[in-house]
């Protein structure tokens, strides 16, 4: 192939992914021109630190002036992998303005500020692509957004935080308890320095607003998504869950019902034999259900250098091709729904309830009883003897409206027979 455009990039950002992303736009550089017709040429880098040593990273692109990049008008395309806020949406919406194409793997940003991101792009005629953002190296994205658009998403539910699965998979496969297996994540480089992000849902909830806004078109954000997270998941739920033939997994669920969207982030027991239940270790996976293709399920790595920087120079590969055809702008924001996020109250579950109870006759029936006046159905009991006078109660309820569950729940709590309840969990069904 003869000579081909260089369209000139810039990258915010030279950590894990920023590294990634230059690692692999060096491994791509001789197949670029055959796949894009087109090659593209990192110019300019970001950075706080340009003195840092910075292993597979040209020193000489360096910069800490953002200044000179938004004002050459040579770079068409900005790759913002810095994180956090600001100055990422500041950097991002100048970007825009200026007629810059956008990548990003910002879900803290893109959870609260998309709308306003996507609409800038929108305005401006400019792409806006962010499949890292959500699952890593998993296409789930554009798939949404593209290959699934003939579909009415009724269902997203997904593993979208690798920290946790690693945690709660060492629990479940060498009987950890959750501090030993966090120390464990740490020590491996899976959980951060300060991992309240991952455990707390917190992450998961950012990807879990940006899928649900994807795939229901309409937008849901970070503080629409009710979160829990699972610091507070022992030995013992995962012993009764195996019992029960579940497993306990953190998952993102969203799903557009007749009343409004619902959407949370919360550990989960799901059968044995669902398909995500075999997603294990730091691994993601997210699974769709549309009217027309039915189940689909999209797996891979959701972190990491190389994954996150797949997806990263997918979405740079993506705008090259639109910057050929003169078509950026194609697809942004495609949220044209304004459906209602239903309160927590009034979502739906099964429920999975641990409590230590006085070991005598008419204990059971009188919490039966507090659940019947409370429009709450009991599917299942597992009763067993704990210490000298206690009886260890699991009780597996209908799908019922979390309102009627808290409210029999706090009646529960007050009763003198009912010694602790230890935890409270959703299980998935119908
Ligand atoms: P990181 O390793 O901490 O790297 C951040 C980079 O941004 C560093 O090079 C830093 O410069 C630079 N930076 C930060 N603030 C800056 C500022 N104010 N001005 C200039 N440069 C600044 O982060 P990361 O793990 O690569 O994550 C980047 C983004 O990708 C985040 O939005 C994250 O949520 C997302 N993401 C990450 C992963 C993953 O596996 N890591 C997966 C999916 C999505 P210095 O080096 O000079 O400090
Ligand atoms: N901390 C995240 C996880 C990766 O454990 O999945 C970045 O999104």
């Amino acid at each position: 192939m003869g000579n081909v455009p260089v369209i000139k990039a810039a990258l915010l950002g030279a950590g894990t992914v920023g590294g990634g992303v230059c690692q692999i736009l060096e491994w791509q550089k001789d197949e670029m021109p055959k796949k894009l017709g087109a090659s593209v040429e990192l110019k300019k880098i970001l950075v706080r630190d340009t003195k840092k040593e910075r292993e597979g990273i040209d020193s000489s692109l360096l910069t800490d002036s953002w200044q000179e990049i938004l004002e050459d008008p040579e770079i068409q395309i900005v790759i913002e992998v810095m994180g956090g806020i600001e100055p990422a949406r500041t950097c991002i919406l100048e970007a825009l303005r200026a007629g810059k194409n956008v990548v990003t793997a910002n879900k803290d940003l893109l959870a609260e500020y998309g709308r306003e991101l996507l609409d800038t792009a929108e305005d401006q005629g400019v792409d806006l692509m962010f499949e890292a953002a959500v699952a890593g190296g998993i296409p789930i994205i554009r798939p949404l957004k593209q290959c699934l658009a003939a579909n009415h998403i009724s269902e997203v539910m997904g593993i979208v935080n690798g920290t946790t699965n690693y945690i709660l998979t060492r629990m479940t496969a060498d009987h950890m308890e959750f501090s030993e297996a966090l120390a464990l994540a740490t020590e491996l480089g899976y959980a951060e320095a300060d991992p309240t992000a991952d455990i707390e849902g917190h992450d998961a909830a950012r990807k879990v607003a940006i899928l649900a806004s994807i795939a229901f078109n309409s937008r849901v954000t970070f503080q629409d998504v009710y979160t829990e997270g699972i610091t507070k998941i022992t030995a013992a739920d995962i012993r009764y869950a195996a019992e029960l033939n579940m497993v306990i997994k953190l998952l993102g669920v969203a799903r557009n019902t007749e009343e409004g969207i619902e959407v949370g982030v919360y550990p989960m027991l799901i059968p044995s034999d669902h398909p995500l239940a075999t997603v294990n270790d730091a691994f993601n996976a997210v699974f769709v259900h549309g009217d027309a293709v039915d189940d689909a399920m999209f797996l891979g790595r959701g972190a990491g250098k190389l994954p996150t920087g797949s997806a990263v120079a997918g979405d740079i590969f993506e705008i090259v091709r639109d910057i050929q055809a003169g078509c950026t702008g194609r697809i942004n924001c495609t949220c044209y729904k304004n459906l209602p996020v239903k309160p927590k109250e009034e979502m739906q579950s099964r429920y999975f309830l641990r409590l230590h109870a006085e070991d005598r006759p008419g204990v059971l029936a009188g919490i039966a009883s507090v659940f019947g006046n409370n429009n709450v159905s009991i599917a299942q009991v597992i009763q067993k003897s704990a210490a000298e006078g206690t009886a260890e109660m699991v009780i597996i309820t209908d799908r019922v409206v979390e309102r009627h569950f808290r409210d029999a729940l706090l009646i529960i709590k007050e009763m003198s027979i009912v010694k602790e309840i230890p935890s409270v969990l959703r299980v998935y069904g119908k």
